[in-house]
This record gives structure tokens, sequence and C-alpha cells, in this order.
């Protein structure tokens, strides 16, 4: 028994809890480049699949000729569509009650969609494989934005759905039409914006991949793949294949970045599947990079049109605007009945606004699938840019400074709860004082007056401000559900007889640093040192059912299971000690790692003599060991602040910009691992750098996609990125067990408008609105040199 007093208290930063800046444990294998990724996987006698994907955007089949690909020594299997459809596996269900082809069968209706595959004894024969099929298409004109698809002479894309008559997927409203017409019938200024926010892609470093091994034996289908969320993939699985789940194991290795990419079931996972069942042997599919970059998950892609009704004090009467987003042609992202079009009314959320209505259509086009939550709740991004963007022009419209002119309309500390116009209940925080913090840091006004100092002499300076709030930790189990099972996660905790412990937990970390956040939130519950805390996920034979990361779920969500579970082990401790102490329950107190005897603090028991006791000392009566499992269904969204401020000087000769500096305050509630938080904010605004200067991949007419490569498409690197200065406000959560709020998507999502904003200002003196990212410097130049808009 040991002797410790209160003196003696556990230092929880030594012990690696919450607020220890933990160096990464995953990194020890990932820096050594041993990290074990889906390519890493080899079985016995394991084959190769390759997919042949559409040259051609919208086309009829006419027909498919296999013959010369299965006289390829080596060729194994040539799937095709027809195939496909006489095990009903043609098409597959999406995540928002949609259809999605696996392998064309009709048409084709978008530039690299999956139209037959090849499985070989290596993987360049499988590619020759391809080559050998000859498809004949008849050509369809492309429809390749959502605008053109809803006119009334545009060719109807998913004629393969029984009643569609048009491209329209979905429309749906929100708010009081009727409140805010009338508060724009009594606003002193009323202030448009237009915009599209282009599409892009996440391009994580690793590629999608699956190792399919279909065991004919035991009819068991094992599958490693690169998913974020393991649990839905074999509920998915299990519907479609027929196979009950206990004979179904998933299994996500490690992540090379997920981004949202690795959320969709893609035809390639299914292809794998399909091909391992009929060959009864393990296939490999690893898709290559212009196969992910055209035919995966992009996102955003939406165009806005929208006002706010403004008293000429500058205060916000109302709000509305229109969304028309392009899905690509097959729906694959929120299902709106679940996620009102994927949470695009969260914008808004940080501001008093009384009223406001909301109108979206999404359509169907000649494109791949859209609007994948990349680092965001599926919408969100674009919502809170389109926010940002409006509040800057809108600045200028009311004649205020766009600092002050946010400080009048966002909400006060003393309005939590805040019902936004659009029903959300958003929590708590302090945005005034972020939006302070960060004036403070940049020298707000000191900037204004070298901006016109600068302009004096030809040198165009601008800053550009963008502050949100955006609901993170999808749940609630009343309002969100994937497929029917609703959006709670998990976390199972054994303690072993030494006091060292293994937690699985129902998410996927992609590079997020579960592994090493995790166990501090156990030190922090239960005392037992982080280092003593072996975490695992991804394998859905062994982590309990959970919904998987993305969209900054997991702290809110996972992570608060963690606490919980490692709650409940306390509680049975509890009872041990006081069996150990032979004192009753009442009579024990707790601190980090250990109990106590209230009237005698010397006489405790440490965490770890109690683990021992439930394997070999436990009270007459009591169960042994020390496990449990916790599941936990969120009360609300949680709702991080953020307040990014970025100067820039733009060079009007040329239209390049070049950025001075970046500010980023966020309230992300209590930081777990504050290294890694700032890791995550990092990350954002790197990405949203890119997004907002040089991102670039769209569409020509015919739908063949521009940029689809990487040398097109370009990805930030650190010569090219910013230098971030970061700044924190906390402001716990009320409703999470640790004050938690979750944080990696904030600067991805509130990032990109500040740099836009920042470009905007510098141009503030030629009458410009609005320039359509990537803010490339052509635009900028063109903008200068007209005076308009450019888009
Ligand atoms: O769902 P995802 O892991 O992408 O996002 P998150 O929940 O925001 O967490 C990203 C990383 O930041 C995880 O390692 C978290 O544990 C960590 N984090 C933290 O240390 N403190 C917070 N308040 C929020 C996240």
């Amino acid at each position: 028994m040991s002797e410790a007093t209160n003196s003696t208290q556990l230092d929880e930063v030594r012990i690696g809890g919450i607020g220890a800046s933990r160096k990464r444990v995953e990194d020890a294998r990932f820096i050594r480049g041993r990290g074990s990724y889906v390519d890493d996987i080899t079985l016995p006698g394991m084959l190769h699949m390759e997919i042949l994907r559409s040259p051609v955007a919208h086309a009829r089949i006419k027909s498919i000729d296999t013959s010369k690909a299965w006289e390829i020594p080596g060729v194994r299997l040539v799937l095709t569509g027809e195939m496909a459809a006489q095990r009903n596996l043609a098409w597959m269900p999406t995540l928002s009650y949609d259809t999605q082809a696996v392998l064309a069968t009709d048409k084709v209706r978008f530039q690299g969609q999956e139209v037959a595959c090849v499985v070989a004894d290596d993987p360049y024969i499988a590619k020759d494989g391809c080559e050998a099929i000859v498809v004949e298409y008849e050509p369809l004109p492309a429809v390749v934005n959502p605008r053109q698809a809803m006119a009334e002479d545009a060719p109807v894309i998913r004629d393969d759905k029984e009643g569609q008559t048009d491209n329209l997927c979905y429309s749906w409203e929100v708010g009081d039409k009727e409140a805010t017409d009338r508060a724009f019938e009594q606003a002193d200024v009323i202030s448009r914006l237009s915009l599209h926010y282009p599409r892009s892609h996440p391009s994580p470093i690793e590629n999608c991949g699956a190792v399919a091994s279909f065991d004919q034996a035991t009819e068991n289908l094992t599958v490693y793949m690169t998913t974020q969320a393991p649990h839905i993939i074999r509920a998915a699985v299990a519907l479609v294949a027929e196979l009950p789940e206990h004979m179904i194991r998933i299994i996500s290795p490690d992540i090379g970045g997920g981004f949202g990419n690795k959320v969709p079931v893609y035809p390639g996972y299914v292809c794998a599947i399909l091909c391992s069942i009929l060959l009864g042997k393990p296939v490999k599919w690893i898709e290559d990079k212009s196969g992910n970059l055209i035919s995966t998950g992009f996102a955003r892609d939406m165009y806005f049109d929208g006002e706010l009704a403004l008293r000429s004090d500058g205060r916000i009467l109302g709000v509305r605007f229109h969304a028309d987003t392009d899905q690509g042609a097959f729906f694959s992202d929120a299902q709106p009945s679940k996620f009102k079009i994927g949470l695009v009314h969260s914008a808004f959320a940080c501001y008093d606004v009384p009223t406001g209505h909301i109108t979206a259509r999404g359509a169907y086009t000649n494109k791949a699938p859209g609007g994948v939550a990349y680092r965001c709740s599926f919408r969100v991004t674009e919502a809170m840019f389109f926010q940002e963007r409006l509040m800057a022009a809108a600045a200028v419209d009311v004649g205020l400074d766009p600092a002050e002119f946010r400080r009048r309309n966002l909400v006060r500390d003393d309005q939590f709860p805040y019902r936004t116009p659009f029903g959300f209940l958003t929590d708590s925080g302090q945005y005034q004082k972020c939006l302070d913090l960060g004036l403070e840091a940049i020298g707000y006004d000191q900037f204004l007056e070298d901006k016109e100092e600068a302009a004096k002499r030809g040198r165009r300076l601008g800053i550009g401000i963008s502050t949100m709030t955006e609901p993170l930790g999808a749940g609630n189990s009343r309002e969100y559900d994937i497929l029917g099972i609703k959006m709670f996660d998990s976390a199972e905790l054994r303690v072993h007889p030494t006091g060292k412990a293994i937690l699985r937990t129902g998410a996927k970390t992609q590079g997020q640093g579960h592994e090493t956040t995790w166990a501090q939130i156990v030190a922090h519950e239960l005392g037992i040192p982080a280092a003593d805390v072996l975490v695992e996920e991804g394998d859905t034979d062994t982590a309990p059912f959970g919904m998987g990361t993305y969209a900054s779920r997991s702290t809110p969500v996972a992570g608060a299971a963690v606490a919980m579970v490692s709650r409940k082990i306390r509680a049975k401790a509890r009872k041990l000690a006081a069996h150990l102490l032979e004192v009753s329950e009442e009579d024990i107190e707790w601190e980090l790692g250990r109990f106590y005897v209230r009237s005698a603090p010397a006489r405790g028991v440490s965490i770890q003599e109690c683990a021992a006791a439930a394997y070999g000392n436990m009270p007459d009566g009591m169960e042994p060991g020390l496990e449990n499992n916790a599941y936990y269904d969120p009360p609300n969204l949680t709702w991080p602040f953020a307040c990014y401020i970025v100067t820039v000087e733009v060079d009007p000769e040329s239209g390049v910009w070049d950025v001075l500096r970046v500010v980023a305050v966020d309230d992300c509630g209590v930081r777990i691992n504050p290294m890694i938080v700032e890791g995550q904010i990092m990350g954002g605004l790197t990405e949203a750098y890119a997004m907002s200067n040089m991102q670039f991949i769209t569409f020509d007419a015919d739908g063949n996609c521009v940029g689809s490569n990487y040398m097109d498409y370009l990805l930030p690197t650190a010569w090219e990125t910013p230098g971030f200065e970061l700044h924190e406000v906390t402001t716990p959560c009320p409703h999470h067990p640790l004050g938690a709020k979750g944080v990696g998507e904030c600067a991805a999502v509130g990032g990109p408008a500040a740099f836009v904003n920042a470009v905007m200002d510098a141009l503030s003196d030629t009458g410009v609105r609005n320039i359509d990212m990537p803010v490339l410097p052509d635009r900028v130049w063109e903008a200068i040199a007209t005076g308009q808009d450019v888009s």
C-alpha cells in the first residue's frame, strides 16, 4: 500500500495527461518509414487488380470487348458491369440513399468512371489487360455545372433512375422567409455578393486501396482498406454483399492522410471484394495518383448568391442566400434530411442575426461525385467562406471598418446558449476576446497606417479577417445518422494486472495523433501514465462499434467516450480501493492516480495497486478484471471559434500576391495536446492558403478534367507556405466531459476567406467586389486592369 500523501500528487503534465505537449508516439514508426499501409500488406497467392476508366465524361456504352485482355498470360479475371450486374453488384447505395455505378453498364457519366477491371498476377499485367479492352462509346453532350444542369434542355444524366426527368438532386430550404423578407424591407443598406467556391480535392499522399481476401472454405471476408470509418464499411458490405457481419473483418491500417477522401465507398473497393470472392484468392487494388485525383471524392463546387440586410449603424437585420451545389454524377455526400445540405445552415452562427432564409439545390453533372467532407463537415467550409466574404463586402457597403463591423454583430458572451436563425444551439465562446487578441497580435491599427503610407508610393497592402464558429462532432443521435445508424462513438479500456492498459475506440486516426491524445485522456482520468496506455483503432474484429473519423468528430465524440470509459474503470477501482484500505467507499477520496482515506490522507492505494487487486485480491462477490466500454451520444455538436487575420501585398504589375503575416486565434475549448492542436491549425491554414492561392482543378465544356495531375494541381510545400502565428483562447465546452471542442478542420474552414479578404482589401479602391478562388495572379491582374469582378 503506498504511503504517498497529497503533497506528492502526480504531476499531470509529467505523466502525459491533458495539457501535455506530448510527442506523438506514432511518429516513432512514421519517421523511420515503418508505418504499415494497405500497400504494405502482402498475402500468400495475392493477385493484383487495375481499373479501366472512362476517357469521356458522358457517353452511351455500345459494346465492351474483353477478349484480347483474357488472352494475355497472367490475366486471371476481367470483370465488366454486366458480370457485376449478374450478382446484383453493378450499382451500390451511397451515403445519401442515392445509387452509384460500381462498373458502368448503360452509360458513363464522368471522365474517369470505372468501366471494367482486370485481375492478374502482377499490377503491370493487369494494366496491360485494361489497355486491351475495347469499349465503343456513343458520345453524349456533357453537363459541367449546376446551372447548366438545371436548364430545361439539359440532357438527363441519371436516366437510370426511375422517375428522374431532370438533373435535380435535391431542393431544400430553411429559415423564416416572411420574417427575413420583412427585415430586408426595413434595411438601410442591402449588401449583395455572388461567388463560386471552386472544386477542390483532398489529395492525401496515400491513394485509396484495398486488399480483399475471401476464404472460400470458411466464407469469411477480410478487407484491409484505406477507410476512415471501418465499421460503416462493414455494415455497408454486410448489406450489399448479404454476408453476416461476423464473417466480415475490415482492417484499416496506417492511413497516409484522409481529409474526407477516405470516407466514401469507392467502386474499387467493391470490385476488389467481388474479384476475391469470384477467384477465392486475395486481390490487391492500389489506385494510382491520377485515378485518385479524377475519380474519388471531390469537395466544394458551390455557387452562392446572397445578401445581408443592414441598419446604417452596421447591425445585421437578416440574411438570405441561395446555393447551387454541383454533386457530380452520383450523390454521395450528406443526406439532406439528416445533414440539411451538409450543415450549410451553420452559416452566420457566430453573429447575432435575428432572422434568415436559405434555399439550396443540388444538381447532377458529368463530373466525379463531389461534396465530400474535405476537412470539414460536408458543406460547412463553403458556408463559412461565403459568410466571411459577404461580411467583408458588407463592411465596405455600410462604411465600417471590417473589424468594427464584426465586433458590432458577434454573439456576446452573455448570449449563450445562443439559438441561430437556422435552428442550431451554439453553447459557449468568447468571440470578442478572440477578435481583440487577433487584432492586437497583428497590430491592426499600425497596419492600417502602414497601408495608407504604402498606397502613397503605389504599393497595395491589404488585410483580411475571418471569424467563424462551426459545428463539430456529429451527432447527436436525435438528429444525425448514417444509413440509419446513429452517430455516437465508443471506447473500450482494458487495464492489465500491472496497471498498463489497452484502449480501443471506434474512431480511426489518419495522422491526427489519436494514439497519443487518447492515452492522455486516460492519464488525465486515471493517473496511469500515457506511456503505459496502448491505443488501437481500425480493426472491426477488435475495436468497439464506432462511426469513424471525419468532420473533427473524434475528440467531441470518441474522445468523450474515452473519458467516460475511464470513469467507469475508476468507479470499479474505487470499490477495490475501499476493499484494500478496509474502509467504506464513502470514506475514499480520489486524486490523480490514487485513492486515499479522507480522514488519513497518507493511507492510500495507487490505481496500479487497484488493477492488481482486480485480478488477484477482489472482494467477495466482485466480478474479476478491470475493463469496460462506453458508448457516447453527444448532447450537442461542439462549437469552436476562430479568428484568422492575414496581411498581404499585391504587385499591381503582375497580380502576384505575397502573404506578409498570418495570425490565428483558435478557441477549441480545453486542449488535450497543445502541440498537436497547433499542428492541426498549421495544417489547416496551409490548405486554406493553397485553396485561395494556387489550387485549380476544373472541367472543360466536354467534361474533361483540367488540372488532373500534380504538375497542374499544386500542393503547397514548405517553400511557398507562409509562417503562422498562433494564439489561443479557452472556453470549455459545457457539455463535453473534458470541456474539449473539435479543432482538426477549423483553419481549413475559416482560413480561405481571410486570405481572399486580404487580397480584396488591397484592391479596395478598384471597385472590384470579388475574385473567385483560386485568386491566381492573372485574375488579380485582370481585376485591377478592368475594375470588374473575375469569376
Ligand atoms: O476527428 P479528428 O481527429 O480529425 O479531429 P479532432 O477531434 O479535432 O482532433 C484532432 C487532433 O487534435 C486529435 O489528436 C485530438 O485529440 C487533438 N485535439 C486536442 O488535443 N484538443 C482538442 N480540444 C481538440 C483536438
